[in-house]
């Protein structure tokens, strides 16, 4: 009922998260199995370590916006 937005990329290793799999609000990583909250970004154990970058996501008339700043934009497209 709700929607959260993270980085895709693990900061353990280079891998998308959106390849992993969700169970509840945690995400698992495809590589190493690293585990965080997607409400909070909190790593939830090794390998993991550090936290991911969370995202304001706000629905307007059923569109889902992400708020992120222009660098971080800029960030994803590369
Ligand atoms: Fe994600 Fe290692 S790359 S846990």
């Amino acid at each position: 009922g709700a929607f959260y937005a993270t980085q895709d990329v693990c900061t353990h290793e280079h891998a998308y998260l959106s390849d992993g799999v969700v169970v509840d609000c945690v995400v698992e990583c495809p590589f190493h199995q690293g585990r965080f909250d997607i409400k909070s970004g909190k790593a939830l154990g090794a390998p993991v370590i550090h936290a991911l970058k969370t995202f304001p996501v706000e629905v307007v008339d059923g569109r889902i916006y992400v708020r992120v700043t222009p660098e971080e934009a800029a960030e994803g497209s590369s």
